[in-house]
Protein backbone atom coordinates (compact mmCIF):
# COMPACT_ATOMS: atom_id res chain seq x y z
CA UNK A 1 0.00 0.00 0.00
CA UNK A 2 1.17 3.51 -0.67
CA UNK A 3 2.15 5.79 2.04
CA UNK A 4 0.60 9.64 1.77
CA UNK A 5 -0.49 12.06 4.22
CA UNK A 6 -3.93 10.74 4.99
CA UNK A 7 -7.20 13.08 6.33
CA UNK A 8 -7.87 13.72 9.56
CA UNK A 9 -10.36 11.03 11.15
CA UNK A 10 -13.63 11.00 9.55
CA UNK A 11 -17.57 10.07 9.68
CA UNK A 12 -19.42 10.12 6.65
CA UNK A 13 -23.07 9.37 6.69
CA UNK A 14 -24.53 8.91 3.32
CA UNK A 15 -28.16 9.95 2.77
CA UNK A 16 -29.18 7.76 -0.16
CA UNK A 17 -27.04 4.68 0.94
CA UNK A 18 -29.14 2.19 -0.59
CA UNK A 19 -29.43 4.57 -3.89
CA UNK A 20 -27.95 4.57 -6.97
CA UNK A 21 -24.94 7.32 -6.85
CA UNK A 22 -23.66 5.27 -3.81
CA UNK A 23 -24.29 2.27 -5.58
CA UNK A 24 -22.17 3.39 -8.62
CA UNK A 25 -20.01 5.87 -7.48
CA UNK A 26 -19.31 6.86 -3.79
CA UNK A 27 -18.38 3.77 -2.24
CA UNK A 28 -16.75 2.59 -5.57
CA UNK A 29 -14.62 5.51 -5.16
CA UNK A 30 -14.23 5.44 -1.42
CA UNK A 31 -12.92 1.72 -1.15
CA UNK A 32 -10.29 3.05 -4.07
CA UNK A 33 -9.07 5.66 -1.76
CA UNK A 34 -8.89 2.93 0.36
CA UNK A 35 -6.93 0.41 -1.24
CA UNK A 36 -4.33 3.34 -2.25
CA UNK A 37 -4.00 4.16 1.07
CA UNK A 38 -5.95 7.57 1.08
CA UNK A 39 -8.60 6.82 3.51
CA UNK A 40 -8.03 8.19 7.13
CA UNK A 41 -6.46 5.78 10.06
CA UNK A 42 -9.78 6.04 10.96
CA UNK A 43 -13.27 6.27 9.71
CA UNK A 44 -16.19 5.20 9.21
CA UNK A 45 -18.98 5.02 6.69
CA UNK A 46 -22.55 5.27 7.82
CA UNK A 47 -25.31 4.62 4.79
CA UNK A 48 -29.07 6.06 6.02
CA UNK A 49 -32.05 4.67 3.93
CA UNK A 50 -35.49 3.59 4.31
CA UNK A 51 -34.54 -0.09 2.71
CA UNK A 52 -34.31 -2.75 4.60
CA UNK A 53 -31.15 -4.75 4.94
CA UNK A 54 -31.09 -7.69 6.87
CA UNK A 55 -27.79 -9.71 8.00
CA UNK A 56 -25.20 -8.61 5.72
CA UNK A 57 -27.22 -7.73 2.40
CA UNK A 58 -25.88 -3.88 2.39
CA UNK A 59 -22.37 -4.91 2.33
CA UNK A 60 -23.22 -7.19 -0.35
CA UNK A 61 -24.93 -5.17 -2.66
CA UNK A 62 -21.93 -1.92 -2.10
CA UNK A 63 -19.52 -5.09 -2.83
CA UNK A 64 -21.54 -6.03 -6.18
CA UNK A 65 -21.24 -2.40 -7.18
CA UNK A 66 -17.97 -2.16 -6.70
CA UNK A 67 -17.36 -5.19 -8.84
CA UNK A 68 -19.62 -3.18 -11.70
CA UNK A 69 -17.48 0.01 -11.20
CA UNK A 70 -14.62 0.35 -9.33
CA UNK A 71 -11.98 0.38 -11.45
CA UNK A 72 -10.22 -2.03 -8.65
CA UNK A 73 -12.65 -4.59 -9.14
CA UNK A 74 -14.00 -6.86 -6.33
CA UNK A 75 -12.77 -7.94 -3.08
CA UNK A 76 -8.62 -7.30 -3.85
CA UNK A 77 -6.87 -9.82 -1.61
CA UNK A 78 -8.97 -9.19 1.74
CA UNK A 79 -9.07 -5.19 1.54
CA UNK A 80 -12.80 -5.43 1.08
CA UNK A 81 -12.98 -7.60 4.20
CA UNK A 82 -10.86 -4.79 6.05
CA UNK A 83 -12.78 -1.78 4.20
CA UNK A 84 -16.20 -3.14 4.76
CA UNK A 85 -15.37 -3.24 9.05
CA UNK A 86 -16.08 0.46 8.58
CA UNK A 87 -18.94 0.16 6.82
CA UNK A 88 -22.69 0.42 8.43
CA UNK A 89 -26.08 0.69 7.59
CA UNK A 90 -28.41 2.99 9.38
CA UNK A 91 -31.94 2.13 8.55
CA UNK A 92 -34.28 4.97 9.46
CA UNK A 93 -36.69 7.44 8.15
CA UNK A 94 -35.03 10.70 6.92
CA UNK A 95 -38.72 11.95 7.53
CA UNK A 96 -38.87 11.53 11.18
CA UNK A 97 -37.30 14.06 13.24
CA UNK A 98 -37.21 11.45 16.19
CA UNK A 99 -34.84 9.62 13.82
CA UNK A 100 -31.96 11.97 13.85
CA UNK A 101 -31.04 11.18 17.42
CA UNK A 102 -29.41 8.08 15.71
CA UNK A 103 -26.75 9.97 14.29
CA UNK A 104 -26.10 11.89 17.04
CA UNK A 105 -25.27 8.58 19.18
CA UNK A 106 -23.59 7.56 16.53
CA UNK A 107 -21.07 10.19 16.17
CA UNK A 108 -20.51 10.00 20.56
CA UNK A 109 -19.64 6.16 19.75
CA UNK A 110 -17.79 6.44 16.85
CA UNK A 111 -15.95 9.29 19.35
CA UNK A 112 -15.19 7.13 22.14
CA UNK A 113 -13.80 4.15 19.43
CA UNK A 114 -11.71 6.82 17.89
CA UNK A 115 -10.44 8.31 20.93
CA UNK A 116 -10.64 11.84 18.93
CA UNK A 117 -13.41 13.72 17.70
CA UNK A 118 -14.01 13.20 13.88
CA UNK A 119 -14.89 15.14 10.95
CA UNK A 120 -18.38 14.56 10.89
CA UNK A 121 -19.90 14.85 7.10
CA UNK A 122 -23.46 14.76 6.03
CA UNK A 123 -23.40 13.56 1.84
CA UNK A 124 -26.93 14.40 0.65
CA UNK A 125 -26.75 11.60 -2.19
CA UNK A 126 -31.04 12.03 -2.45
CA UNK A 127 -33.97 13.40 -4.87
CA UNK A 128 -33.35 17.29 -4.88
CA UNK A 129 -36.78 17.62 -3.23
CA UNK A 130 -35.69 15.46 -0.33
CA UNK A 131 -32.92 17.62 0.73
CA UNK A 132 -34.27 20.80 2.49
CA UNK A 133 -36.22 18.44 4.34
CA UNK A 134 -33.72 16.48 5.56
CA UNK A 135 -31.20 19.70 6.46
CA UNK A 136 -34.22 21.50 8.28
CA UNK A 137 -33.92 18.31 10.18
CA UNK A 138 -30.27 17.79 10.66
CA UNK A 139 -29.30 21.51 11.33
CA UNK A 140 -30.03 21.77 14.87
CA UNK A 141 -27.93 18.96 15.99
CA UNK A 142 -25.34 19.87 18.53
CA UNK A 143 -23.21 18.65 16.18
CA UNK A 144 -23.90 20.84 12.58
CA UNK A 145 -23.04 23.69 14.70
CA UNK A 146 -19.33 22.66 14.99
CA UNK A 147 -17.86 24.77 12.11
CA UNK A 148 -14.68 23.49 12.26
CA UNK A 149 -15.49 19.55 11.90
CA UNK A 150 -18.68 18.76 10.57
CA UNK A 151 -19.69 19.72 6.58
CA UNK A 152 -22.89 18.98 4.63
CA UNK A 153 -21.97 17.67 0.82
CA UNK A 154 -25.16 18.53 -1.52
CA UNK A 155 -25.14 16.87 -4.93
CA UNK A 156 -26.65 18.53 -7.75
CA UNK A 157 -29.10 20.04 -9.47
CA UNK A 158 -28.93 22.37 -6.90
CA UNK A 159 -32.17 24.02 -7.11
CA UNK A 160 -34.24 24.44 -10.39
CA UNK A 161 -34.09 27.64 -10.60
CA UNK A 162 -32.21 31.17 -9.09
CA UNK A 163 -35.52 31.39 -7.22
CA UNK A 164 -35.22 27.81 -5.77
CA UNK A 165 -31.06 27.90 -5.99
CA UNK A 166 -31.54 31.13 -3.17
CA UNK A 167 -33.96 29.46 -0.74
CA UNK A 168 -31.64 26.88 -0.56
CA UNK A 169 -28.56 28.53 -0.11
CA UNK A 170 -30.45 31.18 2.43
CA UNK A 171 -31.90 27.34 4.03
CA UNK A 172 -27.79 26.01 4.10
CA UNK A 173 -26.66 29.36 5.25
CA UNK A 174 -29.20 29.45 8.41
CA UNK A 175 -27.33 26.96 9.72
CA UNK A 176 -23.93 26.48 8.47
CA UNK A 177 -21.14 28.29 7.58
CA UNK A 178 -20.21 28.60 4.24
CA UNK A 179 -17.03 26.64 4.66
CA UNK A 180 -19.00 23.67 5.90
CA UNK A 181 -20.76 23.90 2.46
CA UNK A 182 -19.63 21.74 -0.29
CA UNK A 183 -21.93 21.91 -3.62
CA UNK A 184 -20.46 19.16 -5.95
CA UNK A 185 -19.94 19.88 -9.51
CA UNK A 186 -18.79 16.65 -10.48
CA UNK A 187 -16.89 17.88 -14.03
CA UNK A 188 -14.29 19.86 -11.35
CA UNK A 189 -13.02 16.55 -10.06
CA UNK A 190 -11.49 15.23 -13.64
CA UNK A 191 -8.18 14.78 -13.88
CA UNK A 192 -8.66 16.44 -17.22
CA UNK A 193 -10.34 19.64 -15.98
CA UNK A 194 -8.48 20.25 -13.68
CA UNK A 195 -5.50 20.43 -16.08
CA UNK A 196 -7.02 22.89 -17.85
CA UNK A 197 -5.52 25.52 -14.80
CA UNK A 198 -2.12 24.04 -15.48
CA UNK A 199 -2.10 23.78 -18.87
CA UNK A 200 -2.68 27.69 -18.53
CA UNK A 201 -1.13 28.88 -15.53
CA UNK A 202 2.27 26.64 -15.34
CA UNK A 203 3.31 27.30 -18.72
CA UNK A 204 4.19 30.63 -20.53
CA UNK A 205 3.50 29.61 -23.76
CA UNK A 206 -0.14 29.95 -23.99
CA UNK A 207 -1.22 32.93 -21.71
CA UNK A 208 -0.36 35.77 -23.64
CA UNK A 209 -2.27 34.67 -26.56
CA UNK A 210 -4.97 34.08 -24.56
CA UNK A 211 -7.26 36.56 -25.69
CA UNK A 212 -9.23 38.15 -27.88
CA UNK A 213 -6.56 39.02 -30.28
CA UNK A 214 -5.24 35.80 -31.05
CA UNK A 215 -8.44 33.58 -30.66
CA UNK A 216 -11.77 33.63 -32.94
CA UNK A 217 -13.85 31.78 -31.03
CA UNK A 218 -14.41 28.65 -28.41
CA UNK A 219 -16.50 25.77 -28.66
CA UNK A 220 -17.60 23.51 -25.93
CA UNK A 221 -19.24 20.05 -26.82
CA UNK A 222 -20.40 17.99 -24.02
CA UNK A 223 -22.18 15.12 -25.86
CA UNK A 224 -24.29 11.94 -25.06
CA UNK A 225 -25.04 8.54 -26.81
CA UNK A 226 -27.14 7.56 -23.76
CA UNK A 227 -31.06 8.50 -23.46
CA UNK A 228 -33.00 8.57 -20.16
CA UNK A 229 -31.68 5.37 -18.33
CA UNK A 230 -34.29 5.22 -16.10
CA UNK A 231 -33.85 8.51 -15.01
CA UNK A 232 -36.76 9.88 -17.30
CA UNK A 233 -38.78 11.40 -13.57
CA UNK A 234 -35.84 13.40 -12.65
CA UNK A 235 -34.71 14.53 -16.33
CA UNK A 236 -38.39 15.75 -17.09
CA UNK A 237 -38.08 18.50 -13.93
CA UNK A 238 -34.56 18.86 -15.72
CA UNK A 239 -33.79 19.04 -19.19
CA UNK A 240 -30.30 19.74 -20.67
CA UNK A 241 -29.98 23.09 -20.07
CA UNK A 242 -30.67 22.91 -16.53
CA UNK A 243 -28.85 19.32 -16.74
CA UNK A 244 -25.59 20.32 -18.14
CA UNK A 245 -25.03 24.05 -19.40
CA UNK A 246 -25.94 25.60 -15.65
CA UNK A 247 -23.23 23.53 -14.31
CA UNK A 248 -20.74 21.37 -15.85
CA UNK A 249 -20.78 23.81 -19.62
CA UNK A 250 -20.67 27.21 -17.52
CA UNK A 251 -18.23 25.65 -15.01
CA UNK A 252 -15.75 24.56 -17.63
CA UNK A 253 -16.44 27.95 -19.68
CA UNK A 254 -15.35 29.45 -16.39
CA UNK A 255 -11.79 27.53 -16.23
CA UNK A 256 -10.86 28.52 -20.06
CA UNK A 257 -11.93 32.17 -19.25
CA UNK A 258 -10.66 33.17 -15.91
CA UNK A 259 -8.06 35.66 -15.26
CA UNK A 260 -4.77 34.25 -13.60
CA UNK A 261 -5.29 33.23 -9.87
CA UNK A 262 -2.71 34.80 -7.17
CA UNK A 263 -2.37 31.80 -5.20
CA UNK A 264 -4.74 28.45 -4.90
CA UNK A 265 -6.63 28.97 -2.09
CA UNK A 266 -10.11 28.19 -2.91
CA UNK A 267 -11.66 31.13 -2.28
CA UNK A 268 -9.46 33.07 -4.86
CA UNK A 269 -9.69 30.46 -7.60
CA UNK A 270 -13.65 30.76 -6.61
CA UNK A 271 -13.49 35.00 -7.05
CA UNK A 272 -12.08 34.66 -10.33
CA UNK A 273 -14.55 32.05 -11.76
CA UNK A 274 -17.27 33.57 -10.53
CA UNK A 275 -16.14 37.06 -12.10
CA UNK A 276 -16.74 35.19 -15.36
CA UNK A 277 -19.85 34.44 -14.10
CA UNK A 278 -20.73 38.18 -13.81
CA UNK A 279 -19.53 38.94 -16.98
CA UNK A 280 -21.45 37.08 -19.17
CA UNK A 281 -23.12 39.21 -21.65
CA UNK A 282 -27.13 39.07 -20.51
CA UNK A 283 -29.57 37.66 -23.24
CA UNK A 284 -32.66 39.00 -23.12
CA UNK A 285 -35.85 37.06 -23.08
CA UNK A 286 -35.77 38.58 -26.85
CA UNK A 287 -32.77 37.79 -28.03
CA UNK A 288 -33.37 33.73 -26.78
CA UNK A 289 -34.05 32.60 -30.63
CA UNK A 290 -31.18 34.27 -31.62
CA UNK A 291 -28.84 33.17 -29.37
CA UNK A 292 -30.29 29.49 -27.88
CA UNK A 293 -31.44 26.15 -29.21
CA UNK A 294 -33.06 23.54 -27.84
CA UNK A 295 -33.87 19.96 -29.34
CA UNK A 296 -35.63 16.87 -28.61
CA UNK A 297 -34.63 13.38 -29.54
CA UNK A 298 -37.06 11.63 -32.19
CA UNK A 299 -37.27 7.55 -32.08
CA UNK A 300 -34.27 6.24 -34.56
CA UNK A 301 -31.36 4.06 -35.12
CA UNK A 302 -28.31 3.94 -32.83
CA UNK A 303 -25.32 2.17 -33.66
CA UNK A 304 -27.51 -0.22 -34.90
CA UNK A 305 -30.18 -0.40 -32.58
CA UNK A 306 -33.46 0.81 -32.71
CA UNK A 307 -33.93 3.56 -29.92
CA UNK A 308 -37.44 5.54 -28.94
CA UNK A 309 -38.13 8.94 -28.92
CA UNK A 310 -37.42 10.76 -25.66
CA UNK A 311 -41.59 11.36 -25.25
CA UNK A 312 -41.45 6.92 -24.97
CA UNK A 313 -39.15 6.99 -22.47
CA UNK A 314 -40.55 5.70 -18.57
CA UNK A 315 -41.66 8.68 -16.59
CA UNK A 316 -41.96 10.97 -19.83
CA UNK A 317 -45.16 12.78 -20.35
CA UNK A 318 -46.00 11.89 -23.70
CA UNK A 319 -46.17 15.45 -25.22
CA UNK A 320 -43.30 16.97 -23.25
CA UNK A 321 -41.96 20.01 -23.97
CA UNK A 322 -38.34 19.23 -22.05
CA UNK A 323 -35.21 19.83 -24.18
CA UNK A 324 -32.70 16.59 -24.16
CA UNK A 325 -30.34 18.96 -26.36
CA UNK A 326 -29.02 22.75 -25.79
CA UNK A 327 -27.06 24.83 -27.11
CA UNK A 328 -26.00 28.81 -26.32
CA UNK A 329 -23.95 30.96 -28.18
CA UNK A 330 -22.37 33.54 -25.14
CA UNK A 331 -20.31 36.39 -24.94
CA UNK A 332 -18.27 37.83 -21.77
CA UNK A 333 -18.07 41.62 -21.70
CA UNK A 334 -14.68 42.16 -20.55
CA UNK A 335 -10.97 43.16 -21.90
CA UNK A 336 -10.05 39.67 -22.07
CA UNK A 337 -13.00 38.20 -23.80
CA UNK A 338 -15.14 41.53 -25.85
CA UNK A 339 -16.90 39.86 -28.80
CA UNK A 340 -15.22 36.42 -28.99
CA UNK A 341 -18.35 34.26 -29.25
CA UNK A 342 -18.12 31.17 -26.79
CA UNK A 343 -20.65 28.36 -28.60
CA UNK A 344 -22.06 25.54 -26.07
CA UNK A 345 -23.69 22.46 -26.58
CA UNK A 346 -25.23 19.19 -25.03
CA UNK A 347 -27.29 16.82 -25.76
CA UNK A 348 -28.33 13.41 -25.00
CA UNK A 349 -28.37 10.45 -27.60
CA UNK A 350 -25.94 12.23 -29.82
CA UNK A 351 -23.22 10.64 -32.20
CA UNK A 352 -20.58 10.18 -29.80
CA UNK A 353 -19.96 10.47 -26.17
CA UNK A 354 -17.43 12.84 -25.79
CA UNK A 355 -16.42 16.45 -23.90
CA UNK A 356 -14.37 18.62 -25.79
CA UNK A 357 -12.79 22.81 -25.62
CA UNK A 358 -11.89 23.74 -28.97
CA UNK A 359 -10.11 26.62 -28.44
CA UNK A 360 -10.21 28.25 -32.43
CA UNK A 361 -7.20 30.75 -33.11
CA UNK A 362 -7.60 33.92 -35.67
CA UNK A 363 -6.15 32.86 -38.99
CA UNK A 364 -2.27 34.08 -39.58
CA UNK A 365 -1.70 36.31 -42.65
CA UNK A 366 -0.70 33.87 -45.44
CA UNK A 367 0.79 36.67 -47.99
CA UNK A 368 3.91 35.11 -47.99
CA UNK A 369 3.26 31.67 -49.76
CA UNK A 370 2.31 31.30 -53.18
CA UNK A 371 -1.87 30.70 -53.00
CA UNK A 372 -1.77 26.92 -54.06
CA UNK A 373 0.43 26.48 -51.22
CA UNK A 374 -1.67 27.54 -48.48
CA UNK A 375 -4.45 25.64 -50.56
CA UNK A 376 -5.43 23.51 -47.33
CA UNK A 377 -4.28 25.93 -44.94
CA UNK A 378 -6.30 25.90 -41.89
CA UNK A 379 -5.84 28.05 -38.38
CA UNK A 380 -4.26 26.69 -35.36
CA UNK A 381 -6.42 25.33 -32.89
CA UNK A 382 -5.93 23.44 -29.35
CA UNK A 383 -8.38 20.97 -28.69
CA UNK A 384 -9.03 19.74 -24.94
CA UNK A 385 -10.68 16.26 -24.82
CA UNK A 386 -11.54 15.74 -21.46
CA UNK A 387 -13.59 12.24 -22.04
CA UNK A 388 -13.24 9.57 -23.10
CA UNK A 389 -10.31 10.92 -24.78
CA UNK A 390 -7.74 12.47 -22.64
CA UNK A 391 -5.75 14.61 -24.58
CA UNK A 392 -4.67 17.89 -25.45
CA UNK A 393 -4.04 18.65 -29.25
CA UNK A 394 -2.49 21.57 -30.72
CA UNK A 395 -2.57 21.94 -34.81
CA UNK A 396 -0.64 23.86 -37.04
CA UNK A 397 0.65 24.42 -40.52
CA UNK A 398 3.31 21.99 -42.02
CA UNK A 399 5.14 22.05 -45.07
CA UNK A 400 3.84 18.56 -46.32
CA UNK A 401 7.30 16.08 -47.90
CA UNK A 402 7.94 16.85 -51.43
CA UNK A 403 9.29 18.76 -53.98
CA UNK A 404 6.39 21.31 -54.20
CA UNK A 405 5.86 23.89 -51.20
CA UNK A 406 2.60 22.50 -49.74
CA UNK A 407 0.52 22.77 -46.20
CA UNK A 408 -1.22 20.50 -44.20
CA UNK A 409 -2.41 21.12 -40.45
CA UNK A 410 -0.78 18.68 -38.11
CA UNK A 411 -1.87 17.95 -34.55
CA UNK A 412 0.92 18.03 -31.76
CA UNK A 413 -0.60 15.76 -29.29
CA UNK A 414 0.25 15.53 -25.29
CA UNK A 415 -1.98 11.96 -24.63
CA UNK A 416 -2.84 11.11 -20.76
CA UNK A 417 -2.84 7.68 -21.53
CA UNK A 418 0.81 7.43 -23.80
CA UNK A 419 2.39 10.09 -20.58
CA UNK A 420 1.60 8.58 -17.56
CA UNK A 421 1.40 5.28 -15.75
CA UNK A 422 -1.48 4.11 -14.05
CA UNK A 423 -4.78 5.27 -13.97
CA UNK A 424 -6.09 8.59 -13.04
CA UNK A 425 -8.29 9.14 -9.94
CA UNK A 426 -11.95 9.32 -10.59
CA UNK A 427 -13.81 12.31 -10.02
CA UNK A 428 -15.95 11.40 -6.73
CA UNK A 429 -12.48 10.07 -5.59
CA UNK A 430 -10.90 13.28 -5.86
CA UNK A 431 -13.67 14.99 -4.49
CA UNK A 432 -14.33 12.95 -1.41
CA UNK A 433 -10.66 13.20 -0.64
CA UNK A 434 -11.01 16.84 -0.88
CA UNK A 435 -14.33 17.17 1.67
CA UNK A 436 -12.68 14.75 4.35
CA UNK A 437 -9.41 17.39 3.81
CA UNK A 438 -11.67 20.31 3.82
CA UNK A 439 -10.20 21.72 0.54
CA UNK A 440 -13.12 23.91 -1.42
CA UNK A 441 -11.32 24.84 -4.37
CA UNK A 442 -13.19 21.98 -6.28
CA UNK A 443 -16.86 22.72 -4.98
CA UNK A 444 -19.50 25.72 -5.59
CA UNK A 445 -20.01 28.41 -3.44
CA UNK A 446 -23.35 29.86 -2.68
CA UNK A 447 -22.65 33.21 -5.25
CA UNK A 448 -21.48 31.10 -7.87
CA UNK A 449 -24.38 28.80 -8.29
CA UNK A 450 -26.72 31.74 -8.45
CA UNK A 451 -24.84 33.69 -10.79
CA UNK A 452 -24.35 30.62 -12.99
CA UNK A 453 -28.41 30.45 -12.66
CA UNK A 454 -29.00 34.63 -13.32
CA UNK A 455 -26.85 33.17 -16.42
CA UNK A 456 -29.63 30.80 -18.05
CA UNK A 457 -32.72 32.49 -16.42
CA UNK A 458 -33.97 34.34 -19.22
CA UNK A 459 -32.72 31.35 -21.61
CA UNK A 460 -35.06 28.88 -19.39
CA UNK A 461 -37.86 31.83 -18.76
CA UNK A 462 -38.79 31.90 -22.74
CA UNK A 463 -38.50 28.30 -23.62
CA UNK A 464 -41.09 27.77 -20.67
CA UNK A 465 -43.56 30.40 -21.76
CA UNK A 466 -43.13 29.19 -25.81
CA UNK A 467 -43.89 25.86 -25.63
CA UNK A 468 -41.90 23.92 -28.83
CA UNK A 469 -43.43 23.39 -31.91
CA UNK A 470 -41.15 21.19 -34.04
CA UNK A 471 -40.12 18.59 -31.28
CA UNK A 472 -39.13 15.76 -31.58
CA UNK A 473 -36.18 17.98 -33.92
CA UNK A 474 -33.26 15.30 -33.96
CA UNK A 475 -32.50 12.11 -34.62
CA UNK A 476 -30.47 9.89 -32.37
CA UNK A 477 -26.84 9.31 -33.53
CA UNK A 478 -27.10 12.96 -34.94
CA UNK A 479 -25.31 16.14 -33.95
CA UNK A 480 -28.50 17.72 -32.80
CA UNK A 481 -31.51 19.83 -34.37
CA UNK A 482 -29.86 21.70 -37.45
CA UNK A 483 -30.64 24.98 -35.95
CA UNK A 484 -28.00 24.46 -34.35
CA UNK A 485 -25.70 23.91 -37.04
CA UNK A 486 -27.42 27.66 -38.21
CA UNK A 487 -26.87 28.73 -34.81
CA UNK A 488 -22.71 28.36 -35.32
CA UNK A 489 -22.96 28.71 -39.40
CA UNK A 490 -24.64 32.47 -39.00
CA UNK A 491 -20.99 33.38 -37.67
CA UNK A 492 -19.30 31.37 -39.94
CA UNK A 493 -18.07 28.84 -37.75
CA UNK A 494 -18.67 24.70 -38.16
CA UNK A 495 -19.17 22.95 -34.84
CA UNK A 496 -15.86 21.33 -34.25
CA UNK A 497 -16.12 17.00 -33.88
CA UNK A 498 -13.02 14.86 -32.97
CA UNK A 499 -13.13 14.00 -36.70
CA UNK A 500 -13.13 16.96 -38.40
CA UNK A 501 -10.08 19.06 -39.34
C1 LIG B 1 -24.77 14.50 -14.73
C2 LIG B 1 -26.08 14.63 -15.44
O1 LIG B 1 -24.54 15.62 -13.91
O2 LIG B 1 -23.73 14.39 -15.67
C3 LIG B 1 -26.30 13.45 -16.36
O3 LIG B 1 -27.13 14.71 -14.51
C4 LIG B 1 -25.13 13.27 -17.30
O4 LIG B 1 -27.50 13.60 -17.11
C5 LIG B 1 -23.83 13.26 -16.51
O5 LIG B 1 -25.30 12.04 -17.97
C6 LIG B 1 -22.65 13.27 -17.44
O6 LIG B 1 -21.49 13.05 -16.69
P1 LIG B 1 -20.19 12.45 -17.36
O7 LIG B 1 -19.18 12.47 -16.26
O8 LIG B 1 -20.55 11.08 -17.85
O9 LIG B 1 -19.87 13.37 -18.48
Amino acid sequence: MQQHKRPPASLLFIFGGSGDLNYRKLSPALFKLFIDGWMPEKFGIVGIGRTEYPGNSYHDRLLDGITQFSRRKGEQNGEWAEFSKHVSYLQMDAESEAEYQKIAEIVKQKEKEFGEHPNVIFYMSVAPWLVPDILKKLGPLNICADTKCTRVVVEKPFGHDLKSAQELNALLASMFDEEQIYRIDHYLGKETVQNILALRFANALFEPIWNRNYIEHVQITASETIGMEGRGAYYETSGALRDMVQNHILQLMCMIAMEAPVSFDANEIRNKKVDVLHAIRKITNEQVHQFAVRGQYASGWMKGEKVSDYRSEKNVAPESPNDTFAAVKFYIDNWRWQDVPFYVRTGKRMHEKATTINIQFRPAPSYAFPPEAAETWRANRLTISIQPEMDIRLRFQAKQPGQSLSLTPVDMTFSYKDAYEGQEPEAYETLLLDVMEGNATLFMRADQVEASWKVIMPILDTWNNRPPVDFPNYAPDSWGPEDAEALIARDGHNWITLASK
